[in-house]
């Protein structure tokens, strides 16, 4: 099994199956927060959901060990590439809507990381663990939104965003692909599927950050 997990191949479909685990993530992650265009009584009740459902609780973990394994295996998977003639992953795939984002997954992953960092810092750090700074701007939604006052935040943001879509439309069809779920029958549905999805990742949270700052 570790062997597995060590050859080229075995690397690629552990980069897929974390990589197909945090799509999901990022979808309902989405959908939670566009309950802020609802108002403050609805996100604020699908953040106590979010904060208190025992099954979100258990999946916390797991999705913080998805994350590091997504990243420190995509980190791998580049350093190895570069030391032998690059392989499959990057390359296989490319069509016309991926072709720059299949040849720079690294580079996208990377600031994507960086975004994460200072996500993590901005709301998740106060709403766990310094939940008086939280108390103080009012109610989880003034929370929120307050951050967006900021421009260069907001900017911050939605390039993260747009970068996210990037990397999401290589890696959506990768991923489908190394683990056998892309069929050759399926392909075009496949592809377009992951367009539509990385669109709607890019432009939800987008929308959200604009919205709450320039509305
Ligand atoms: C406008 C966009 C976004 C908003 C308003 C937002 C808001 C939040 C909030 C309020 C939390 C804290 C939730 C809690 O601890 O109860 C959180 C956590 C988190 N966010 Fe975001 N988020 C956004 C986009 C993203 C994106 C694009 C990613 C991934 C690339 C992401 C990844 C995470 C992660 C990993 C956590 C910690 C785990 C969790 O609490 O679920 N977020 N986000």
């Amino acid at each position: 099994m570790s062997g597995y997990f060590s050859s080229s191949v075995g690397r690629k479909f552990f980069m897929a199956l974390t990589g197909l685990f945090l799509v999901l993530f990022l979808l309902v992650h989405l959908v939670a927060n566009l309950t802020l265009f609802g108002g403050a009584d609805a996100f604020n009740a699908a953040s106590h959901f979010m904060g208190t459902n025992p099954l979100i609780q258990v999946m916390q973990p797991v999705l913080a060990l998805g994350f590091i394994a997504h990243i420190a295996m995509g980190i791998i998977l580049e350093l190895k590439n570069n030391e032998a003639r690059p392989i499959g992953y990057a390359k296989n795939n490319a069509n016309a809507n991926s072709k720059w984002a299949s040849r720079n997954m690294i580079v996208t992953g990377l600031m994507i990381l960086a975004f994460l960092v200072l996500h993590i810092i901005h709301y998740f750090v106060p709403f766990k663990f310094n939940t008086e700074l939280v108390e103080a701007a009012g109610t989880h939604y003034d929370f929120v939104i307050a951050r967006f006052d900021s421009l260069l935040y907001t900017i911050i943001y939605v390039i993260a965003f747009i970068l996210l879509g990037m990397h999401l439309m290589h890696g959506f069809q990768s991923s489908l692909t190394t683990t056998g779920i892309r069929h050759e029958k399926y392909k075009k549905c496949i592809v377009q599927l992951g367009v539509a999805y990385s669109i709607l990742i890019a432009v939800g949270f987008s929308a959200i950050a604009l919205w709450f700052h320039f509305v």
